[in-house]
């Protein structure tokens, strides 16, 4: 039997920080509400540089400098995201190039924020399976290009991230224990974009409007998640085989801490086993689990052998939990130049292969073109 045990995490945010001060001045709101209703003091926000790609190469990056690994030993790259740089290509494409993963697949997966807790799931079962040695899993999303700016009940919520882990097959039983994954399509104008996609194309009109932005009922979506929360976490401990008790640490999706807190209380799971990063980030979608377990690691709180349940839930609507055993020492790796060295030649190799295969198929319609006018 194999497992996909976690030998790498990485998470990257954007240097810009928006406190709520600084939305006071673009919306009628306060400090005081957005921290009493959501637990949120700040965000990041994503600069013109920044894209939901460029974030999740560098979360990725970050994981694979943990695990000590080369990208081309990567087989699959698996980008959780509902805000992918384009339409087309998938995002996870443009992070297979960015690193340099020659040897890698590349595909996205839309959950929404329970995009990573799906991803985690797809690349257990593949690694299990024997189909792969080893996958990235990212969770990425820039949220702050889909607010509507003059919305305050939803432009306070969200900011922008990326969280990775990456998977490697395993004989030791760690990993993922057990996952619940659920939908319920029917809550769909609970919370989603109107327009942009097959069944309202984008039309000058409609983005006036904003129907490209995100609409959201947000008392409806806070009921929600509670159930879902409480609910799917129980079930994926069960498929586990564990209790509450066996829980060391609790990690949602960090959309709001009243709805952690609430979940946590139903679970009955006390709140030092309770982790939480929203006062920084706010909602960051796909990235908020991954980002809140490397914080959670860089903290002390995570150690081999500890069991974490994490969950998920938003649009779709949808939701999943998992039950994660992890399997590694988290004792960070003492610095070292030639590694580091070894790193950066990846990182320029990756920029100039990237490159080259770019000039080649420009000579390469350039000759094809040649060739016609000749003919
Ligand atoms: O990944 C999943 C994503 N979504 C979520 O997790 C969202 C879940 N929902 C929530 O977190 C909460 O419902 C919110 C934080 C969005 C709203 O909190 P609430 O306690 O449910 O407030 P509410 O929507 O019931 O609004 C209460 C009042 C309203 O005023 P009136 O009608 O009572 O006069 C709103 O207009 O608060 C007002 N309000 C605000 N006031 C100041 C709404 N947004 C703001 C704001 N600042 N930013």
């Amino acid at each position: 039997m194999s497992y996909a045990q976690i030998i790498g995490w990485g998470y990257a945010v954007p240097s810009r920080i928006m406190t709520n001060h600084d939305l006071e001045k673009m919306v009628d709101t306060s400090d005081e509400w957005i921290r009493t209703r959501t637990g949120i003091s700040e965000r990041r926000i994503a600069g013109p540089k920044d894209t939901t790609g460029t974030l999740a190469i560098r979360a990725a990056q970050n994981a694979l400098q943990v695990a000590d690994l080369s990208p081309s030993k990567v087989d699959l790259i698996i980008v959780a995201t509902c805000t992918p740089d384009h339409p087309m290509p998938a995002v996870a494409s443009m992070v297979q190039d960015g690193l340099g993963a020659s040897r890698a697949g590349a595909f996205d997966l839309n959950a929404a924020c329970s995009g990573f807790v799906y991803a985690l799931s797809v690349a257990s079962g593949l690694i299990a399976g024997g189909l792969h040695e080893r996958i990235l899993v990212i969770g990425a999303d820039t949220m702050s290009r889909l607010v509507d700016w003059s919305d305050r009940s939803t432009c306070i919520l969200f900011g922008d991230g990326a969280g990775a882990v990456l998977l490697q097959r395993s004989e030791s039983p760690t990993g993922l224990r057990a996952a619940v994954l659920g939908s319920d399509g029917s809550g769909l104008s609970s919370l989603y974009i109107p327009a942009g996609g097959s069944r309202l194309p984008l039309t000058p009109e409609l983005v006036q409007n904003r129907r490209n932005c995100i609409t959201m009922k947000g008392s409806e979506v806070y009921r929600f998640a509670v159930n879902a929360v409480t609910h799917a976490t129980n079930q994926a401990l069960s498929a586990a085989g564990l209790s509450i008790d066996d829980v060391d640490l609790f990690i949602p999706h960090q959309a709001n801490i009243r709805i952690i807190q609430s979940a946590a209380k139903s679970l009955k799971i006390p709140p030092e086993k309770v982790y939480s990063n929203v006062q920084h980030y706010g909602n960051t979608s796909a990235a908020s689990i991954p980002m809140a377990l490397c914080e959670a690691v860089e903290e002390g709180r995570v150690h081999a052998g500890a069991n974490l349940a994490i969950v998920g839930f938003g649009a779709g609507l949808s939701w999943g939990a998992a039950v994660v055993q992890w399997g590694v020492d988290t004792t960070p790796v003492p610095f070292s130049w030639w590694k580091s060295v070894v790193r950066n030649f990846h990182r320029r190799e990756a920029v100039v292969r990237s490159f080259a295969l770019r000039t080649q198929r420009r000579l390469d319609a350039l000759r094809r073109m040649n060739g016609i006018n000749e003919a």
